[in-house]
């Protein structure tokens, strides 16, 4: 087993630890005149997180213009203007706080017409390749053991590409917009494999929620049918749990 674990009394100590690894690395990348590329996650998790390095930015002078982001994934259909899409959570959490330079920001396009999605996917994933890979990337984890939104059935193999939303989590996302009918059913993701090529990938999870999944992704058989599962193979992966999540390890 290769992923290490730690185990934190709240989800606030243990962002503040996640935030200041990722300005280490920023920082680190600096001195040697290097862009740093961050894989980026939505979702509850990663809040507090943002929300220490937009402190450092605004207090210890922390910047972010050697910062190159690719978000995991969008909603599809979704405008950038929506308040659940991805694209207005990052700039509301982080964008809109730092001075990270627009153009180095990427998130999947919800808008893309759908006969050019596939390009597009495809141009994301050469993207990221382009800026020399993922330096860090930072994950959340739905109920379904899904990562970004590779749903169960997700192939390690898989690149960046349209996916067909779980009903658990389209419930899960129902209250936040206003009702299951509403919450789009399909969405854009970096693939398992795009993921899995990242140098470092850091895994949040808090709540008692979360405390079966945590338990099936580590310690369960890795498969498709819970793709967290796949970061098993990942050989610098850590999970950074609160004492609820880690439960029933
Ligand atoms: C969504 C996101 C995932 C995220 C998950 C968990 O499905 N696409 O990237 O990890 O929600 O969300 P939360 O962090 O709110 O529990």
């Amino acid at each position: 087993e290769k992923i290490h674990n730690a185990i934190f009394k709240n989800a606030t100590d243990a962002s503040i630890v996640v935030a200041h690894e990722i300005a280490t690395l920023i920082q680190t990348k600096q001195k040697e005149s290097k862009n740093c590329v961050l894989g980026l996650a939505t979702g509850s998790s990663p809040v507090k997180v943002y929300e220490e390095l937009v402190r450092m930015h605004k207090e210890e002078g922390l910047s972010f213009h050697n910062v190159i982001t690719f978000n995991l994934d969008e909603y599809y259909p979704m405008t950038k203007e929506n308040n659940q899409s991805y694209h207005y959570f990052m700039h509301e959490h982080l964008f809109n706080h730092i001075d990270i330079k627009p153009e180095n920001i990427n998130i999947p396009d919800g808008t893309v017409a759908i006969d050019e999605i596939n390009q597009y996917c495809i141009d994301y994933e050469m993207s990221i390749k382009t800026v020399g890979g993922l330096d860090f990337q930072l994950l959340g984890i739905g109920r379904t053991g899904h990562i970004g939104f590779n749903e169960p059935g997700s192939h390690v193999n898989s690149g960046t590409r349209i996916i067909t939303l779980d009903h658990v989590t389209r419930s899960d996302a129902s209250s936040a917009f206003n009702g299951i009918s509403n919450v789009p059913k399909k969405a854009i993701t970096m693939g398992v494999s795009t993921v899995l090529k990242s140098k470092r990938i850091v895994l949040l999870a808090w709540g008692e929620n979360k405390a079966d999944v945590i338990t099936t992704t580590i310690q369960g058989e890795i498969s498709s049918d819970i793709p967290a599962t796949f970061l098993q193979n990942h050989n610098n992966t850590t999970f950074i749990l609160d004492v609820f999540a880690a439960s029933q390890l």
